[in-house]
């Protein structure tokens, strides 16, 4: 049996409403250390909403998030990416009109030194790390100078998970990762989740392809309404159980 000072983010009774919509509802959800979890469920169930409290981009209105059996109050993602939670976003949050190495290290910058108010930016080691990081997730670009722009959605997703990884964040979110991208990327995004207990990564991978669920997740939660209906190792589930119960 798991004390709670085993799971790196547990939450207790976790809800979230929007006016007289409950999007999360009473929710007791438990990630330990090396597992990838699925979360599945129909859309509207209440997934996003789920992970984006857990990331910091919402706050609960009711309940509790405890990290590594730490009650936390996070303010923003901030707080969240200082706690070691990474999230590549459903809809990805690179910004096109910069280089793949800028946002690798955006709102991060590696300073070499100040004059004044401004930062030295150490420009060469930063690309360098930029495309070392790229290559460890299996994407190779044409150079870390490229406007993000100008990617294709996979290699867009490449920067958002290099970027993660750049920080040794512990816990990565994945809000399905691998929508609108091509097979060949969709299967580094998947070998990438399914290694990251091997990195010593915990994950949190949300999908609507139960193939690529059943094949990364040794433990899959499905909600419904809100609501957590079932919570199993995935050996222990099927997909047609999981379908009866979306
Ligand atoms: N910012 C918001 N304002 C109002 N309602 C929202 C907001 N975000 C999500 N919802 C509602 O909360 C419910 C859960 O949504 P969401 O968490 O996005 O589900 P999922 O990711 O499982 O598809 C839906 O009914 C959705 O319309
Ligand atoms: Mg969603």
């Amino acid at each position: 049996m798991n004390t709670s000072t085993d799971y790196v983010v547990e939450t207790c009774n976790l809800s979230k409403s929007y006016g007289a919509v409950q999007a999360v509802q009473d929710v007791n959800f438990k990630l330990s250390s090396n597992e990838v979890v699925g979360l599945l469920g129909d859309n509207g169930a209440g997934k996003t909403t789920l992970i984006r409290m857990i990331s910091g981009a919402e706050k609960p209105t009711g309940g509790q998030i405890m990290l590594r059996g730490e009650p936390v109050e996070m303010q923003s993602p901030r707080d969240a990416m200082r706690a070691g939670i990474e999230t590549i976003h459903q809809y990805n949050s690179t910004v096109g009109t910069m280089s793949v190495a800028e946002n690798i290290f955006l709102g991060r910058e590696m300073l070499a030194g100040r004059i004044g108010n401004f930062g030295i930016l150490r420009r060469s080691e930063m690309r360098r790390l930029a495309e070392a990081s790229l290559g460890n997730v299996g994407f190779h670009l044409r150079s870390p100078d490229a406007q993000v722009g100008e990617l294709s959605g996979g290699q867009r997703q490449g920067v958002a998970i290099a970027r993660a990884l750049q920080f040794q964040s512990k816990i990565m979110i994945l809000d399905e990762p691998t929508n609108h991208i091509s097979v060949k990327e969709t299967n580094n995004v998947i070998d990438f989740t399914k290694n990251l207990p091997n990195r010593g990564y915990s994950g949190i991978f949300i999908s609507h392809n139960l193939g690529h669920v059943f094949d990364c997740c040794s433990r899959i939660v499905v909600m419904s309404r809100g609501r957590i209906v079932a919570d199993e190792k995935s050996e222990a589930l099927t997909i047609s159980k999981i379908e009866s119960l979306l």
